[in-house]
């Protein structure tokens, strides 16, 4: 009785720790060694290099796993291949009565999955049992629905084929399901290489999908660490990669990509601002912060890692968190009243008190709470970093752990400042009671998701991306299936044939050439301006006449333009959709009162009179098409499943390059420059080298149009010379391509600088003429990013 009061008294937790009886049972059936999952059944685990992983609480090694080498890739990647025809064959009902038999199968075995997962990871079982394990099944149960509706929600696209999919350690089961679930529902094969640190549970699931008698080859896993990873990413055989991890390596796979024709997509790192207005109810907002930094160990790629507060409440605020920080508990992750866990390996662990003490340096003041964290295993407190600058380490770099940054805005300006101050976007949260201030610094803040009032809440209904570097692509709802599939026109496309280079001033004949009546000027900032080097280029028409000359830009005309369309950004972006529609309107109107003189032009390039009066005819109409889509191509509002709604907004990328088709020099630039601007984009375009006049005559009909200035920008010039700079340029969020394989290739290099977003087309003929590969929801979709605000309601 007596022990009964004194613990009334003094309130202190007892043990409840989860059993951890069965999770070693099944290692100890494995002779705790594994093999890959390949074709279908289990690698000898004695075949070559291996290595151990440990449990990050005690530091004891758990079991050992196969070094896969490229031979392993390889078997498992020719695996995928053999079973795709088939996967794809069974059609939407086939493949969802797959997904939802491993969506149960992982409820009923749930227990199992969490207790391995915190003890392979260090996570705590509440958090594995309570979120990673039912969001997998979730995942699983979602996209069993995705695969049914295939033929209806996704027609005229098919699966992209084998896919390379590379996940981190912090989530190994959840990520294992973002990547799977979509793949296997939209008819695709899978290579997984789960982290080093964490492979057991997707060996685990790997013999679920056996038992499940998913058919042989549809779903390998390849254990190993980076460079098993570096062997799928460079396999000839994969025709797209997801990762999800460090900015770091996803910098490397997408240079390593780059050229090879493989689709990629990446969800990288972050620095996630957590914003605190004087309004918010700071009882909710501790209980926020400690969601958005301590869950998971911080180890999260969404973390809330920078709390921006208000100055009136910063001082409040701090005190509160000091006193919630000294009630957390941190310990055994099997036990069920533990609220933080382990760092998952010791190399991370270094990293993040390196990170700390940096910021030490740097002035910034550290506080951790009282309590100390467990000796034994990899355990690092809950800690608050303070006087640090927005340009400090602690501020700047994804630290990975538990650690939080706090600083002070004045206004709300200031607030959305400070949060874009970081080369990342993947989330943000914001707290305040004023619906109105929230849902208005959501579209400014740069982030594939935003939290009002609420953090760290996932969905399979809700996609999950990054805006800058952060990466792209999303991972869940309708927009992260469009990473799987491909327009089934596609694979039958032409190869546009390369065109013979534009003659050089100095090869061409000049002197007295019949027909030169004057010289274009580039189109930067509203105004007609000479090239930077004061240097032109002959443009030859039909039978090598020469009918013009343009200007020939160079880096530093690049450079003006995408400085004059950052700075028209943000104000094109807000105008309202419908005013955006009118210009466009107004375009086509104007461009069609010029019918004759467009026509004449063209006809001069191409000679085929015909034929240029038709491509006129297909511009003014695709400038209708895009002036009408400008109001029309809106989000949707997901149904997940919390009190709240999840505003899927479809946001412009930015400042946009777009390296305009060869084969129809004005119908091409109005396919690329229309769809960006009618989506609040602005662009720097480089007309057809074939026939640029087409494009440049087009600036005097947008200078009567009401374009206001640095909305479309126009550079001619030698592709090589101009198109490697815009597509390297920091200030430029996505490049557009149509052009031949080298020349994608290159974009797709030099636009890892800042991760920028590319849509090449490596030569594909895309038939321009035609409304539907023309024009369309592409078109639109890779003019967009989808950003996800969530707004709950209720008590
Ligand atoms: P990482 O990015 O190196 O590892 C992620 C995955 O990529 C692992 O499966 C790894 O084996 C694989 N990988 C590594 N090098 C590769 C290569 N060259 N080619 C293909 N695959 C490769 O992350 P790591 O080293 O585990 O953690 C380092 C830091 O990265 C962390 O401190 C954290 O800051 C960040 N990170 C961010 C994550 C996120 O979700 N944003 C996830 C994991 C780490």
């Amino acid at each position: 009785m007596s022990k009964v009061a004194e613990i009334f008294e003094t309130m202190e937790y007892g043990p409840a720790p989860e059993s951890a009886e069965r999770a070693k049972a099944w290692l100890d059936e494995h002779g705790r060694a594994f093999g890959h999952y390949i074709g279908g059944a289990f690698t000898d685990p004695d075949a070559g290099e291996s290595f151990g992983t440990a449990n990050p609480a005690t530091g004891v090694a758990m079991a050992r796993v196969v070094q896969g080498s490229a031979a392993d890739v390889d078997a498992a990647v020719s695996a995928a291949r053999g079973a795709q025809p088939g996967w794809w064959a069974l059609g939407p009902h086939g493949r969802a009565k797959y997904l939802y038999a491993l969506a149960r199968r992982i409820q009923k075995h749930a227990r199992l999955f969490a207790v391995l997962e915190s003890m392979d990871n260090g996570k705590p079982i509440r958090e594995s049992r309570d979120l990673d394990i039912p969001l997998v099944a979730r995942h699983f149960y979602h996209h069993a629905g995705w695969a049914q509706l295939m033929d209806a929600e996704l027609p005229g696209y098919e699966p992209v084929g084998v896919v390379g999919q590379i996940i981190p350690w912090n989530f190994p089961m959840l990520m294992l399901a973002w990547k799977i679930a979509p793949a296997l529902a939209t008819g695709n094969t899978v290579v997984l290489k789960p982290a080093e640190f964490t492979p057991l549970t997707a060996l685990l699931f790997a013999e679920l999908c056996r038992d499940a008698g998913l058919p042989d080859g549809v779903v390998n896993v390849v254990t190993g660490d980076g460079r098993t990873g570096a062997a799928l990413v460079e396999h000839l055989g994969v025709d797209k990669i997801a990762f999800t991890g460090s900015t770091e390596v996803g910098r490397i796979i997408r240079t390593a990509t780059a050229g090879s024709g493989k689709r990629v997509s990446l969800e990288l790192g972050g620095k996630s601002p957590f914003i605190v207005f004087d309004d918010a109810d700071l009882d909710s907002v501790v209980e926020g912060v400690v969601d958005a930094i301590w869950f998971n160990q911080g180890q999260v790629c969404c973390a809330g890692s920078r709390v921006l507060a208000q100055e009136g409440v910063a001082v409040a605020l701090e005190r509160k968190l000091r006193a919630r920080m000294e009630t957390l508990r941190m310990g055994d992750p099997l036990d069920k009243a533990v609220d933080m866990g382990a760092i998952v390996a010791p190399v991370q662990l270094e990293r993040i008190r390196g990170l700390v003490e940096k910021g030490r340096q740097e002035g910034a003041e550290v506080w951790q709470p009282s309590w100390s964290a467990p000796k034994e295993g990899w355990f690092f407190p809950p800690t608050l970093c303070t006087n640090c600058a927005p340009s400090g380490t602690l501020a700047q770099v994804e630290i990975f752990g538990p650690v939080v940054v706090m600083m002070t805005f004045r206004t709300p300006a200031e607030a959305v400042e400070l949060a874009n101050d970081t080369r990342y976007g993947l989330a943000a949260s914001i707290w305040t009671e004023s619906v109105n201030l929230a849902l208005d610094v959501a579209p400014k803040v740069k982030a594939g998701t935003v939290w009002v009032n609420c953090t760290n809440l996932f969905d399979a209904a809700s996609g999950f991306g990054g805006y800058r570097e952060s990466g792209f692509g999303r991972e869940g709802g309708l927009e992260g299936l469009w990473d799987y599939v491909r327009p089934s026109w596609e694979k039958s496309a032409g190869e546009v044939p390369a065109p013979a280079p534009p003659p050089t001033p100095e090869d061409a004949p000049t002197a007295g050439a019949p027909g030169v009546d004057r010289t274009a000027k580039l189109y930067i900032g509203g105004k007609q301006v000479r090239p930077d080097g004061d240097a032109s280029m002959i443009v030859t028409g039909a039978a090598g006449r020469v009918v013009g000359e343009v200007g020939r830009g160079n880096r530093k005309d690049v450079r003006n333009a995408v400085e004059a369309a950052r700075k028209a950004q943000r104000g094109w972006a807000t105008r309202a959709a419908h005013n955006r529609a009118q210009i466009l309107y107004y375009v086509a109107e104007n461009l069609d009162a010029r019918r004759a003189e467009f026509a004449a032009r063209l006809a001069a390039i191409s000679g085929d009179s015909d034929g240029a009066q038709a491509e006129v005819e297909a511009s003014v109409r695709r400038l209708f098409s895009y002036a009408a889509w400008a109001d029309k191509w809106d989000g949707r509002v997901h149904a997940t499943p919390f009190r709240n709604v999840t505003l899927a907004m479809n946001e412009p990328i930015g400042v946009m390059g777009a390296v305009c088709p060869e084969e129809y020099p004005l119908l091409g630039f109005v396919s690329c420059v229309a769809p960006l601007v009618a989506m609040g984009n602005t662009v720097v375009a480089i007309p057809s080298r074939v026939g640029p006049l087409g494009a440049t005559d087009f600036y005097q009909v947008l200078e009567t149009s009401d374009v206001p200035a640095g909305v479309v920008n126009i550079v001619t010039g030698q592709h090589d010379e101009v198109v490697p700079t815009l597509a390297a340029h920091d200030d430029v969020d996505g490049v557009w391509y149509f052009g031949g394989a080298e020349g994608s290739a290159g974009v797709e290099k030099a636009s890892t600088g800042n991760m920028k977003r590319t849509w090449v087309s490596y030569g594909r003929a895309r038939k321009w003429m035609d409304a539907h590969r023309g024009e369309g929801e592409e078109f639109l979709r890779e003019a967009t990013q989808v950003k996800n605000i969530w707004v709950p309601y209720g008590e």
